[in-house]
């Protein structure tokens, strides 16, 4: 089953490819804006509990790494939505900060409300079958935000502590020490164990609860809830049927939740798994072995369900939440691709020029620069003649696994694509709008980018 069936409740579930179906026109909120206002998270002033404060501390606390120079921040950057400060694909860490990981750093915002992994989530849409869906991490192996914290505090490649007790020992020396004894009782350090459990607790109930991790403060959410400044542009509003029609962009189908889960106002993922095919990533040392492959679902990370031929999950990666991605810099679940429109170009030409992402074996590379050849793929020298090696980072016995929806739908290599160059630039525009901590104008600008 390659494609889970993912159609947003809010728009016509359109069929394969030329289905020809209307464009919705209200295409996603205001009709579900008024629930926007039920997302509020905890009031700026609410207090961190106990549990929670001593998690804001652990979250910038370099000594809690084998290398002293380490926190959760450093990769999971406040000023970044909790993702990463700069545009490299994977981050180093380890005790000398010079081991290579192995996978882009998502942003820690939004996360409160994603339900532990199944392999049969029910999707937030009502209408799709239901897949795989949920969890934490680009494979979901992490039921819980406390089970996932463990993974970058002994990872050797991350925060690298050298056991659990490490992790305790250096709570205990630390100046907080006390709060930590505060929130989870004198004896706190007593069994290592428990002090651990607690300590990621500690950190769940930060990410929980600190409203700078659900601000629900972007363009878009003044928009959904009918407020002043919400105003989308022409452009931006042009941007968002693109993202909603099932013909053209079909963002939403994957990248669409509406209010409803929790409360929570839209999130822009509906936790569901795919495999796009995303191109292998050179830059990552561990693809200088051929015969690795990272699989998401099936591993090497994630050990439960094995890569024998025919499982249907292998290849598949969690469908991140679009909220903040224009701050973004490093984009896919191996960081390959370095601006919003790569990604979007992808998605709109891995089927009809798949020669500008994936290698070409065999043929002749033309000269460079090539006037007929476009500059905004990963590969940038046509060949003539050669054989595009299509889906490289997946084994081949996986590829029946590669979802078959729009805009990626398996059409022919040069035949036209979903999306037309003003669908791109408007698609863009209405994807910043997803940014927290937007202040609107005080006089709406008339010209200039995304306006008209
Ligand atoms: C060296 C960089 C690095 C550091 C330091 C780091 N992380 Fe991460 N974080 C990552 C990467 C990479 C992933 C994706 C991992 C994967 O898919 O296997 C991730 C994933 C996560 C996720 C899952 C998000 C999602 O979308 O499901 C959470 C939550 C998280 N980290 C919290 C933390 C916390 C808490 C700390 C500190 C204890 C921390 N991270 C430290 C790199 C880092
Ligand atoms: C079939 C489901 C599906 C559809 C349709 C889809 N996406 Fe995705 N999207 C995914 C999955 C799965 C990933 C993660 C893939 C990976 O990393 O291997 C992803 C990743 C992304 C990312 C990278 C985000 C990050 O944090 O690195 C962006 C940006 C994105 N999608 C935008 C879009 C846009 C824009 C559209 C519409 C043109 C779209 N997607 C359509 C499933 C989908």
């Amino acid at each position: 089953m390659p494609a889970v069936v993912l159609c947003s409740a809010l728009t016509a579930c359109g069929g394969g490819s030329g289905g020809g179906a209307s464009v919705p026109v209200a295409a996603l909120p205001p009709a579900a804006g008024s629930s926007a206002s039920t997302a509020t998270p905890a009031s700026p002033s609410t207090p961190l509990s106990l549990a929670a404060q001593v998690g804001a501390r652990m979250f910038v606390d370099q000594t809690l790494s084998g290398s002293g120079k380490m926190s959760c921040a450093t990769c999971h950057d406040p000023d970044s939505a909790y993702g990463p400060p700069n545009d490299l694909s994977v981050q180093l860490g380890g005790t000398q900060l010079n081991r290579s990981g192995t996978r882009a750093v998502p942003s820690l915002r939004y996360k409160d409300v994603t339900p532990p992994y199944a392999d049969l989530l029910d999707n937030p849409d009502g209408i799709s079958v239901p897949g795989p869906g949920g969890g934490f991490t680009w494979d979901g192996r992490a039921p819980t935000l406390a089970a996932q914290a463990q993974i970058p505090l002994l990872d050797p490649n991350e925060m690298a502590n050298a056991s659990a007790a490490d992790v305790v020992a250096r709570l205990q020396a630390g100046p907080y020490a006390g709060l930590f004894k505060q929130a989870f009782g004198a004896d706190a350090f007593a069994d290592t164990n428990a002090a651990f459990q607690n300590a990621r607790n500690a950190l769940q109930a930060y990410q929980l609860e600190d409203p700078s991790f659900h601000p629900y403060s972007s363009k878009f959410d003044l928009y959904a809830g009918n407020k002043i400044g919400g105003n989308l542009t022409v452009a931006e509003a042009r941007g968002l049927k693109v993202f909603a029609n099932p013909n053209t962009g079909n963002c939403a189908s994957c990248h669409y939740q509406g209010a409803g889960l929790n409360g929570s106002s839209a999130l822009f993922t509906d936790f569901s798994y795919e495999a796009i095919g995303v191109p292998r990533n050179t830059a990552i040392p561990a693809n200088a072995d051929p015969s690795h492959f990272d699989i998401g679902i099936c591993g090497p990370l994630r050990t439960d369900h094995p890569p024998a031929p025919g499982n249907t999950f292998c290849g598949m990666f969690k469908a991140p939440t679009l909220r903040n991605v224009a701050l973004r810099q490093s984009f896919f679940h191996n960081g390959v691709m370095h601006s919003l429109e790569q990604v979007i170009r992808f998605y709109n030409t891995r089927d009809t020029l798949p020669e500008l992402w994936y290698p070409t074996v065999g043929g002749t590379p033309r000269a460079t620069p090539d006037a007929g050849f476009p500059t905004y793929g990963l590969i940038t020298t046509q060949y003539t003649g050669g054989t595009v090696k299509k889906y490289d980072d997946l084994p081949p016995t996986f590829v029946s696994n590669i979802d078959t929806q729009l805009p990626m739908d398996g059409r022919a290599a040069h035949s036209t694509p979903p999306m037309s160059e003003q669908d791109i630039t408007d698609l863009i525009c209405f994807l910043k709008t997803l940014t927290d901590g937007y202040k609107p104008p005080a006089t709406a600008p008339t010209s200039g980018a995304c306006i008209q």
